[in-house]
This record gives structure tokens, C-alpha cells and sequence, in this order.
């Protein structure tokens, strides 16, 4: 897996082996992620996270990730803060941040920003989220939560439910899956569902993507039941938002004519997609989905930027809550087996 100095704009970047190679690695970063051991692989190294959208999971998890490796941070988050406000170009603000730092972390409102910020950075840039376009870190930590949960990726039903035209993290997630041979649904009415160039790529793929607005025609059949948010922000007129807005809604009832074992994941934030119901039982995995981006981004960052690991031995052991069962610190073998 060498990803060193390497831009991540789509999740296209990836070969199946290089997303292999980061998710394993993302299991060996759990324990650091955590903070139960200490690694300082990136010191001395300068993050940038410029977010121009709203974040909570990304830019917080980007910050943590770092933090925990011993990379510093520095951040901008609103434009108005930045001499974009007085006219400076994305390209000409891209060459200063680059100046300033080793990586560069980008969310921008438009789809393309993040392709554009690359051609303009000598260092390497990772895109967190360009509009409608994709979000592929994002769709890293999906698949690490799905892996973790399901043991495999390997032909997975994975039923896609929500706005599937401007969520983009379900357009970087439904490409990767294709890698992995799983069979997809996408579920979402008519108005919302995934644009055609994005099924003409998985179709190039070898997947046929079932289409339907129902969802319970299909939760029976489902592994995994990724939902998203309406985006209400991309949406050009608020009258058609309103037609579509609260069109699903897990809760238990619907959960009862799903596989015990079925898990539901979201990107998160949630704003009425899913029962708070939902949260105690078996089937949710959306907050340990949204932690798993540390962990995730570590992995990413020290591909990236070439920290050496050492696997420091334990310092402290706590916080087990976001192990997977049998790996907490009671069942933890001795460090030194670990690579
Ligand atoms: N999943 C995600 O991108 O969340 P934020 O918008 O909070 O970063």
C-alpha cells in the first residue's frame, strides 16, 4: 500500500488493495484512536483543515486523527474568515495554505474543488466533501464499519436509502462497493434517486443496482441499510425539498421485518431519518460509524504524509466502549504480539 504524497479526491484514487491496506491498517490505529497507547509518527508535521461547509464528524475526527499522531493543526472554518471574502481565488488561497503546511484537508460547496485544490498544491490534498460530489474518506470509515460488523465486504446486500442525488456520500460508497462485489438497492423516490452517470459507473462495474421507493419491499433482504439526510441545502427550489423531506424514517417497527444481524449506518447528522429508538438496539451502528473516522484517518494521514510506526507498548488502558466485542483491555493479549 503506497499512498505516500498521494491527493485523495475520489475514492477512485484507491485500488481494492490499497482500500484493503488502509482499513487493516485503521484496525491497528483503534487502540491509538482511543488514546489506550500513544504514537507520535507525524511530529513535527502541519495539517491544514480548511472546511467551507458545516462539519462536525469530519473536521472534528481529521483534528483528533492528527492530534493523536503527534501532527499539529491549523484550521479555517468559514470563508468570511478567509481573503476569499476580499476576492481571493480558491487556486491562489490553495497556494498559501499549501506554504503553510504538509497536507491539506478540503470541504468546499462545490463539486470539483477538491480536483481543482490539487492541481494547485504541490503538497498532497484530501478532499472531505465537495459539494453533491463525493466525500471518499467518508466512504473509507463505511467501509471499516462494515467490515468490522459483517466480518467481510465481500458481497454484501447493502440497501442505500434517502437522497442518493445530492448525498455524496453514498456516490464515493456504491462505486467502492463495487470492488467488493456486493449487490446493491438504492432506495429513494423517484426525484432523489442516484444520477444515471453514477449507475452507468457501477453498471461499467459488473453491478445492476435495484431501484425502488420502497423500503420495506426490500429491509428483509438487507446485510447493511445505509440511510441518509435529505440535503436541504443543494436543493435549488425549498418547495421540492418539502415534497421530498421526511419520505423515511427508521424506527422498531420497521426494524422487525429486518434480519436480526442487519446493521443501519448513517453519515450522519441525522435530522429524523432514524428513530432515537433505534439507538439501544442491536441494529445501530451510526455512532461507532462516526468514531471509526479517527482510526480511519490516522491510517490515511500516516500513509500519506510517511509516518514510520514504531507500536509504542501500552500506556494506559480505557474507554473500551468503542472496541469490537473481545478486543477491550480485559481480552487485550500482550502488546508485544501486535505488529
Ligand atoms: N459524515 C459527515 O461528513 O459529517 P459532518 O458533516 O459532520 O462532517
Amino acid at each position: 500500500m503506497d499512498l505516500y504524497d498521494k491527493d485523495v479526491v475520489s475514492i477512485r484514487d484507491f485500488t481494492k488493495d490499497q482500500i484493503e491496506g488502509i482499513l487493516d491498517l485503521s484496525e491497528k490505529m483503534v487502540p491509538y484512536a482511543l488514546g489506550d497507547k500513544t504514537e507520535r509518527t507525524l511530529d513535527g508535521k502541519i495539517l491544514g483543515n480548511l472546511f467551507f461547509e458545516p462539519s462536525t464528524r469530519t473536521k472534528l475526527s481529521f483534528e483528533s486523527a492528527a492530534y493523536r499522531l503527534g501532527c499539529d493543526v491549523i484550521d479555517v472554518s468559514e470563508m468570511s474568515m478567509t481573503s476569499i471574502s476580499k476576492g481571493e481565488t480558491l487556486a491562489d488561497t490553495i497556494k498559501m495554505v499549501d506554504a503553510y503546511c504538509d497536507l491539506i484537508v478540503l470541504r468546499h460547496p462545490y463539486e470539483g474543488s477538491a480536483r481543482l485544490a490539487a492541481k494547485f498544491s504541490i503538497n498532497p490534498v484530501i478532499n472531505a466533501g465537495d459539494g453533491a460530489g463525493s466525500h471518499p474518506t467518508q466512504t473509507l470509515l463505511d467501509l471499516f464499519t462494515m467490515r468490522e460488523a459483517k466480518g467481510t465486504l465481500d458481497g454484501l446486500n447493502i440497501v442505500l436509502v434517502g437522497d442518493l442525488k445530492y448525498g455524496r456520500t453514498v456516490h464515493s460508497l456504491a462505486e467502492a462497493l463495487t470492488m467488493f462485489g456486493a449487490k446493491i438497492t438504492l432506495v429513494a423516490p423517484e426525484s432523489l434517486q442516484m444520477p444515471d452517470d453514477t449507475v452507468s459507473l457501477l453498471e461499467e462495474k459488473g453491478c445492476r443496482p435495484v431501484k425502488t421507493a420502497i423500503l420495506e419491499d426490500v429491509i428483509d433482504q438487507a446485510d447493511v441499510l445505509y440511510i441518509t439526510r435529505i440535503q436541504r441545502e443543494r436543493f435549488p427550489d425549498p418547495a421540492e425539498y418539502d415534497k421530498v423531506a421526511g419520505t423515511y424514517r427508521i424506527d422498531n417497527a420497521i426494524l422487525r421485518e429486518a434480519k436480526s444481524d442487519m446493521i443501519v449506518m448513517h453519515p450522519l447528522p441525522r435530522v429524523g431519518e432514524i428513530a432515537p429508538e433505534v439507538d439501544g438496539t442491536q441494529h445501530a451502528r451510526y455512532f461507532k460509524q462516526a468514531f471509526n473516522g479517527v482510526p480511519v484517518r490516522m491510517a490515511l494521514l500516516n500513509a500519506i504524509l510517511g509516518g514510520e510506526l514504531r507500536w509504542r507498548t501500552s500506556t494506559r488502558s480505557r474507554r473500551s466502549r468503542f472496541l469490537p466485542s473481545g478486543t477491550g483491555p480485559s481480552s487485550t493479549t500482550s502488546n508485544a504480539a501486535r505488529p
